[in-house]
């Protein structure tokens, strides 16, 4: 036979159930008006040209409110299969410029054909790949298409998915 005690509590659970229904019923009539329009969605895109690029130049662009740095690789530079975004003939370094360790921004030395974080030493070859220090990966690829001779961010190409599932 059921307590007062526990009757308190079911009637505290049905309450609170019902609340909690209402409240997942307001959440998603909410939603409806709060749906960004497909313009808004198009803000987290943004199309870098890259077809001005020098060999060996570096370019940081703000994505997202990240930094992504953009290499245009050089002969000396090695290539890398996996992870090198090709257009055309050249091979682009694409990754997000934060250390995969703290998060800090590393510093692109072209003597040294390296990313240095001076945070804690941590230092990334051209391709990204982490290769001394504590950072733990690469610096991460962000999601990408090639369209021509524009890099896309934001939207996940055929180039993208492959990179990633080779990965
Ligand atoms: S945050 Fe870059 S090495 Fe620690």
């Amino acid at each position: 036979m059921a307590t007062s005690e526990s009757r308190r509590s079911f009637m505290g659970f049905a309450f609170g159930s019902v609340a909690a229904v209402g409240g997942v019923f307001s959440l998603v009539a909410m939603k409806k008006t709060w749906d960004p329009l497909p313009s808004v969605k198009a803000a987290g895109f943004t199309t870098v040209d890259l077809s001005g690029m020098q060999a060996g130049e570096l370019r940081t662009i703000e994505w997202r409110k990240k930094p992504i740095f953009i290499l245009k690789k050089d002969e000396s530079m090695p290539r890398d299969e996996k992870r090198d975004v090709v257009v055309g003939n050249a091979a682009y370094t694409v990754v997000i410029g934060l250390c995969t360790h703290l998060g800090c921004i590393p510093a692109y030395t072209p003597s040294e054909q390296l990313f240095k974080c001076a945070c804690h030493g941590g230092e990334f070859d051209v391709s990204g790949k982490n290769v001394f220090g504590p950072p733990p990966k690469p610096l991460e690829i962000p999601p990408f298409k090639i369209d021509g001779t524009k890099l896309v961010l934001g939207e996940e190409g055929l180039e993208y998915k492959k990179m990633i599932a080779e990965a």
